[in-house]
């Protein structure tokens, strides 16, 4: 039984069928493409849809790793192995074994003589995708949720944790891009939230946990990847590019590429890129994105991959500081075409991709692997994602293979169900809660509506990669999944809980009901969104179909309830925001729970709050507007258009609250909001300056050396055949059949703006995240927050920036800069909370400068807003004085 996602084998029949006319970019096939190229190059890269003004220039060469300290020892063991070995085995770890060609998702090639083997990467952000007897964890959107750092790093810890039992070399998450820009986008919840902090601290402590098991996380997927439709490459190439997402300098800076320089900062081992195009260039060659902003710029020191099939050129994208090509096929997978593997080494001899950077693909590569002691006891996969059978073919996608143990069928879920039921508790947000009618007692007479209460009668693992939306949603659909080990639905814990219970599955209401007084109505609700390759209820990963409605006529059986009883409780798993206008107000709707997506432990979870054994502390990581047209049109899923549909980020960086703030318009309920069961004050307020502001951050530090090896093409033998050698068919090798016929005299069009000499080291750089002084803490904000109420809970506190008035940079109202949340505090407990602002967080991108700029004022201050989401913004501390005081008009509307 092939679990492989289904998008991949489709588009592998479309490039197949298509293959043979198609021509790459640059292509890595050099000999047998380039008369074709000179011809197609004009067409495939014109630009003219791109609007005015947004640009990808080049940025050549690739700046080579190994400079940054914390690396040293990494790339010094790596640069040894490097220089000794064969060409065949440098291609090798480069270049994925192709689709369906190893037990991950994606597979290297193996350098054994130097202990490296196949590489396992694998999905997905919420857990081991594609395998048994492993934790479903809440999704991003659901961590996020929870505003606690602890968590966030508790389950990157377990993730990797996981990983590592099942033999995953690399994972395939966090996802930190999107961001959650279009509140119809099909993958904002596999993140963590619509704001570039929340999404970086989310991102940050993930990677931090799963590396402290020494896994290599991947932070995906840069950049720009904010909506699903029309995201991949349509063969041939030019025909129909990949959607490109056009994104001005300094909105890039400030909004999307944020959570990557966390990540790198933290040292992610590796960056996926995109399958769009930025200001129509590639993500996976675009030179400016890879060379210019994450490895110059941001100081990545581990390896950049590709997204699944995105590469659509061999020398181009190296060229562009691409190390790792994913699943390693080109736009012909299963048919063993490949833009690198063999036709890397082509490349190579021939002169065409310098030696100097494949040498830094493969250093880059090696490096990452010491860096987590991969060489030390590291596991080799004892799952397959491609069959849940314990021996099947070693290739399915070969048409003969060897035989294999495919799955061991490891545990490796540990204790991790009471991490995923705390985070799945901690991110549940009680928006309404009138009357306290929440919590609910255990004797009360309960009835409960919907069939998102239960389980899909079918299985909770019935539909490949979550691919329905049937019964309770604890994930999106798509490669960010996971299969549930169990899935507690909701209805299976009330009835365990309460006394009396009656379920009503129908997803319309039932008729001839008689409602009593004290009956209390419970309404369970949801929308669903996830990856393009599936199309469920007409939404095409995105939610065009539906919007932000709720699905199955979610509307109408929260209003048929609320017509018939006094007492209405909404609960909502869903991927986003939806509009919750056709009945919040209703008289009996007193109550409205948001629980996002908690995968298996949807249940305990959930009664954990509705009965009252803890207090709500989650908080909204989006605002939900009043009406999805309170947003710009800008931020709607863009339609088809010939060649290239063109996303142009127009708002800036005017998303979500940051929009609505801008243009007085009030939500139904503020990023940030989120009800307890208890009070909170805050007290003893107090700002710290601790490093005195400057305009621009102090001048970088030089770039550490890097490993040098020789230059000299090595001997075409290396990437002959090996003597004996069975090859599986359909295998992508570094092998060629007549290497000595390389040519070295190729005519090759290199792209424009291509330099072999190093660029100038960047202002904005210096170390992994860039010039480390953007971290330096300007100011510290402590905050006693003090249980005020009769039951025990736990508060959140958020800071704000409001940047001076007279600064010169159209800057939003208010920005999220920092968050922390207190220990569960007995009634009358409390605890001081202490909160960082950073150089990066009080500066802005200047365009011009190409740094980081704080707008420094003599006169008017930073003011620094304390609270728990953007329409509770009432104590603020100033700058200049460090004053702090309570009582102040809000902000914002
Ligand atoms: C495509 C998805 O965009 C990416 O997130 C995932 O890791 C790969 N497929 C592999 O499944």
């Amino acid at each position: 039984m092939l679990t492989f996602n289904s998008y991949l084998v489709l588009s592998a029949f479309v490039h197949s069928t298509l293959g043979l006319i198609q021509t790459p970019n640059f292509a890595a096939d050099v000999i047998r493409t380039q008369q074709l190229e000179a011809s197609w190059d004009a067409t495939i890269e014109k630009r003219d849809d791109v609007p005015a003004g947004y640009v990808a220039p080049p940025y050549y060469p690739t700046p080579k790793g190994g400079w940054v300290g914390s690396w040293t020892d990494s790339y010094a063991k790596a640069a040894k192995v490097v220089a000794n070995m064969t060409l065949a085995e440098k291609v090798n770890l480069t270049s994925g074994t192709g689709l369906l060609m190893g037990p991950c998702v994606g597979n290297t090639g193996s350098a054994l003589r130097f202990g490296i083997p196949n590489l396992c990467l694998q999905d997905s952000a919420l857990g081991i995708a594609a395998t048994d007897n492993a934790t479903a964890f809440p999704a991003g959107i659901t961590t996020g949720a929870t505003f606690n750092k602890a968590l966030m790093y508790a389950r990157g810890y377990a993730l990797g944790e996981e990983a590592r039992g099942k033999g995953v070399n690399i994972q395939l998450g966090p996802t930190i891009g999107p961001l959650g820009r279009k509140p119809r986008g099909g993958r904002g919840w596999e993140g963590f939230g619509a704001d570039p902090v929340l999404q970086g601290f989310g991102g940050s402590e993930t990677i931090k946990g799963m590396q402290a098991n020494g896994v290599i996380a991947t932070v995906k997927h840069f950049i720009g990847n904010e909506q699903e439709m029309y995201r991949m490459d349509i063969p041939p190439h030019g025909l129909m590019k990949a959607i490109s997402s056009n994104i001005d300098d300094r909105t890039l800076h400030e909004l999307y590429a944020w959570p990557f320089m966390d990540a790198i900062k933290v040292g992610v081992g590796a960056v996926m890129t995109s399958y769009n195009d930025v200001n129509g260039s590639a993500c996976s060659q675009n030179s400016k994105l890879i060379n210019g902003i994450l490895k110059d710029e941001f100081g990545f020191q581990g390896l950049v991959m590709t997204d699944w099939l995105a590469q659509i050129g061999g020398v181009s994208s190296a060229l562009a500081g691409l190390d790792m090509a994913m699943p390693g096929d080109g736009n012909t997978p299963l048919l063993g075409l490949a833009y690198w593997a063999y036709d890397l080494s082509t490349s190579v001899l021939n002169g065409t991709v310098p030696l100097e950077r494949l040498n830094d693909m493969v250093t880059r590569i090696v490096a990452t692997w010491y860096q987590f002691g991969q060489d030390q006891d590291y596991p080799l996969p004892n799952f397959s994602a491609n069959t849940a059978d314990p021996t099947g073919p070693c290739y399915p996608g070969a048409l003969i293979s060897p035989t294999c143990v495919t799955n061991e069928y490891v545990n490796v879920q540990g204790n991790h169900a009471s991490v995923a039921r705390n985070i799945s508790r901690e991110g549940i947000t009680l928006l309404k809660n009138d009357n306290n009618t929440l919590p609910l007692s255990t004797q009360a007479v309960l009835k409960i509506f919907g069939s998102e209460a239960q389980n899909n009668p079918a299985g909770m693992n019935a539909c490949n990669q979550r691919s329905c939306d049937t019964g309770i949603l604890g994930m999106g659909w798509g490669s960010g999944t996971a299969n549930y080990p169990y899935l507690d639905a909701p209805i299976d814990a009330i009835k365990r809980k309460a006394a009396n219970v009656t379920y009503y599955s129908s997803d319309s209401f039932p008729s001839g009901i008689t409602a009593l007084s004290g009956d209390i109505a419970i309404v369970f609700i949801n929308s669903d969104s996830g990856e393009n390759q599936y199309t469920v209820e007409g939404n095409h990963g995105d939610r065009d179909a539906s919007g932000l409605v709720s699905w199955h006529n979610g509307d109408a059986l929260v209003q048929a309830a609320a017509a018939k009883y006094a007492t209405v409780i909404v609960v909502v798993h869903t991927v986003g925001p939806i509009v919750v206008e056709p009945w919040i107000n209703l008289p009996s709707v007193k109550s409205l729970v948001f629980a996002h997506l908690p995968g298996q432990e949807a249940g305990n979870s959930l009664t954990d709050i509705l009965f009252g054994d803890y207090s709500p502390s989650g908080h909204l990581p989006y605002s939900i507007p009043v009406a999805e047209s309170d947003y710009p049109s800008s931020i709607g899923i863009v339609g088809f258009e010939f060649f290239q549909v063109q996303d142009t980020f127009s708002e800036g960086l005017y998303i979500d609250y940051r929009y609505l703030n801008k243009n007085g318009i009030t939500p139904r309920y503020a990023f940030g909001h989120g009800l307890s069961y208890t009070t909170f004050s805050k007290s003893s307020i107090t700002l710290t300056a601790v490093t005195p502001l400057s305009t621009l951050p102090p001048a970088r530090a030089a770039k550490g050396s890097t490993p040098v090896y020789s230059t000299a093409i090595p001997p075409a033998s290396e990437v002959a055949w090996p003597t004996g050698f069975s090859a599986i068919w359909r295998y992508l090798y570094p092998y060629l059949d007549d290497p000595a016929s390389i040519s070295s005299a190729i005519n090759f069009t290199y792209p424009v703006g291509y330099q072999t000499t190093p660029q100038p080291a960047p202002a904005a750089g210096g170390d992994e995240g860039g010039n480390p002084a953007l971290w330096d803490v300007m100011f510290t904000l402590s905050v006693t927050v003090t249980n005020t109420g009769s039951v025990a809970g736990k508060d959140t506190v958020m800071a704000f920036v409001q940047y001076p008035s007279d600064s010169s940079y159209d800057t939003p109202i208010i920005q999220l800069r920092d968050f922390e949340k207190t220990d569960t505090l007995a009634p009358q407990g409390s605890q001081t909370l202490t909160l960082s602002l950073t150089r990066r967080d009080l500066s802005v991108w200047d365009t011009t400068k190409q740094n980081w700029v704080i707008p420094v004022s003599s006169s008017e201050p930073f003011v620094f807003w304390v609270g728990n989401s953007t329409a509770n913004l009432t104590i603020a501390c100033e700058s200049l004085s460090k004053a702090c005081s309570a009582g102040r008009p809000s902000p914002v509307v």
